[in-house]
């Protein structure tokens, strides 16, 4: 069976593709399968942000058919490990839990990793140069889970 990651952060344009492109690229895809989705529905069934696609173009990754979709409830079933990308999603998802088992499929992206920031900032209203630092912060923490998931440790 596959284990199952699922990426989330506001608005499933900017960072969560990102992740999902970036964590689906470091990992066995017959084994792991990575999904990404959004706590807002502003943008459902758009493209990634073209600064989020251009950015993970230059690195080599094509997010380009990812479709944005809103969080549900129902992802807590489907889904093994949730990725959130800032506080403000993981009060979010958290306020949407049921039980213990949900909570405990609930984590910050980054505290995967010693970092000393605990948030992948939010891009959205920055430059072509926020989306390059949050590439370079969500590349390093997907080489991390990477690692831990090849080795059955997560
Ligand atoms: P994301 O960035 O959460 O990284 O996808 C955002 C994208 C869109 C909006 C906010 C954040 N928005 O308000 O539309």
């Amino acid at each position: 069976m596959k284990l199952k990651v699922l990426m989330v952060c506001l608005g499933n344009i900017c960072r969560s593709p990102l992740a999902e492109g970036i964590l689906q690229s470091k990992v066995n895809s017959e084994r792991i399968s990575v999904d990404s989705a959004g706590t807002g529905g502003w943008h459902i069934g758009n493209q990634p942000d073209p600064r989020s696609i251009a950015v993970a173009r230059k690195y080599g990754l094509d997010i380009s058919s990812q479709r944005c979709r809103k969080f549900s409830v129902h992802d807590f079933d489907e889904f093994d490990i949730i990725y959130v990308m800032d506080k403000s999603n993981y009060e979010n998802v958290i306020a949407q839990s049921r039980n213990s088992t949900d909570l405990s499929k609930i984590r910050l992206l980054l505290s995967e990793i010693g970092s000393s920031e605990i948030e992948v900032p939010d891009p959205y209203y920055d430059s072509e140069n926020g989306f390059e630092k949050v590439f370079q912060m969500i590349d390093k923490a997907c080489d991390a889970i990477a690692e831990k998931l090849e080795r059955n440790t997560i």
